[in-house]
């Protein structure tokens, strides 16, 4: 026998009915973003490994361990995308954007590459949507963001979150910042694991990061950034603050929020649920200011905003059973006899054309069966045709949730049926 073959680890299938789950969430998120005037951005998902460790930083976890690079027919490292800022970022310069608009919003909406370790929540191919704003250096914009994301996330009913923000300056704040961190951690270095030692030489603020028991019980009282922040930058993230507070979303500061990307400038945020299904990859939502990143990327400096939602966790985070978000039919055609087989193809083609969801059975079954599927696939009306409707051409209807039937005449059939189905639309049945 073939040995059968399955999919790459920590790369998922996603099957009916969850993908109604999905597109559900995909089209509250696209609508939405829409209403706040981003629109859609599509960048390769192979890109040259050089934007990507230029972009990210040579010393995150990302580039370091997680990246899928590998050389391509002419010797050219390439990597699939482990996120989408760089790239969107790449593109902006690419396509001299900044001369075109004084303000670009985009989104996009893709799968994304690391090799993690896997658990609930986390996987090797994952799938972000993704927001990004340049040109705009007020800190309402970010504000404006999470308040976008506090509406997407209260809109598809996940209501218990936590929105976390902090600082971590400019350039020099966090150089300051470095200088302190490093000179409270150099009194137990030697008690920090090897990872958080090297983190030291490296890229300090990464320890703060570290999910190692001591560490973190050694570093819990190090030095907070909001103390290194330039009064400028403080001013920055009182101006988020205020906006947030004006928008009516609540916020906790967390200092030791540092995010494990280099390019963050400035206002760092993260939406944290408290669902249990996401064990503990309760972040579904991170993002920030990286106002140095087009710049050192080769284009202009464009100051830029913007956040990534993780969709697993967010489908993780939604309740309610997935075939509750499957579109049903709004009627099913049922056949009795060789010639109503033939009927029904042009009925519901008629019907299809009038813009009505329609089904019906290839196979040929008894009524029974087809009503049973039917009712399976959650239909709201039910037309039979039999030779005796042929002959008399006219069409029994079945409203499925009334359990009422009546005889109709053929050639009434799409504008009865369009008026039912509008009225149930419009009473919110579906
Ligand atoms: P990130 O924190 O690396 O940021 O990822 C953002 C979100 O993607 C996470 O909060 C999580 O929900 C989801 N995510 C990340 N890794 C995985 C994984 N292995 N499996 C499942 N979900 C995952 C970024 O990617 C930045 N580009 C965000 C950003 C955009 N900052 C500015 N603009």
């Amino acid at each position: 026998m073939a040995e059968t073959l399955k999919s790459v680890r920590g790369m998922n299938d996603l099957l009916p009915p969850d993908s109604a789950k999905w597109n559900y969430f995909e089209s509250r998120c696209r609508e939405l973003f829409a209403r706040y005037g981003y629109q859609e951005i599509r960048t390769p998902i192979l890109e040259s490994t050089d934007l990507f460790s230029r972009g990210i930083g040579e010393a995150t976890d990302i580039v370091e361990k997680e990246m899928y690079t590998f050389p391509d027919k002419n010797e050219r490292s390439m990597t699939m995308r482990p996120e989408g800022t760089a790239s969107c970022v790449r593109a902006y310069i690419q396509h001299s954007m900044h001369r075109k608009e004084p303000v670009t919003r985009w989104f996009y909406s893709g799968p994304m590459f690391r090799y993690e370790k896997m658990q609930t929540g986390r996987y090797r191919q994952f799938y972000q949507i993704g927001v990004e704003a340049y040109g705009v250096a007020e800190a309402t914009v970010e504000a404006e963001q999470v308040a976008m994301l506090y509406e997407l996330y209260s809109s598809v009913g996940i209501s218990d979150l936590t929105v976390l923000i902090n600082s971590v300056g400019s350039g020099e704040d966090r150089g300051r910042y470095r200088e302190a961190l490093t000179a409270f951690a150099a009194l137990f270095k030697a008690e920090l694991c090897g990872n958080c030692q090297r983190r030291l030489e490296t890229n300090p603020l990464r320890v703060l990061d570290c999910k190692v028991k001591t560490c973190k019980a050694l570093l819990k009282d190090s030095p907070s950034i909001l103390d290194s922040l330039s009064e400028a930058s403080t001013a920055h993230f009182e101006q988020a603050q205020e906006a947030l507070t004006s928008m009516g979303v609540p916020f906790t500061v967390d200092a030791r929020m540092v995010r494990g990307l280099d390019y963050y400038t400035g206002t760092v945020f993260e939406i944290v649920a408290s669902t249990e299904s996401l064990g503990t990859q309760s972040t579904i939502v991170a993002g920030g200011r990286y106002d140095g990143l087009v710049e050192s990327l080769g284009g202009p400096s464009v100051p830029a905003v913007g956040f990534a939602l993780g969709v697993e966790r967010a489908i993780l985070s939604l309740d309610g059973d997935p075939e509750e978000y499957r579109a049903k039919p709004d009627v099913f055609v049922v056949s009795r006899g060789e010639a109503a087989a033939v009927a029904k193809l042009g009925l519901a083609a008629e019907l299809r054309a009038a813009g009505l969801c329609v089904e019906f059975e290839h196979r040929a079954t008894s009524i029974k069966s087809q009503f049973k599927r039917a009712d399976k696939l959650g239909s709201h009306f039910v037309i039979t045709v039999g030779d005796e409707e042929l002959a008399a051409e006219t069409v029994k209807l079945k409203d499925m949730s009334e359990r009422t039937e009546e005889e109709v005449p053929r050639t009434e059939v799409p504008r009865l049926l369009d008026r039912r189905v509008k009225r149930m639309t419009e009473g919110g049945e579906f």
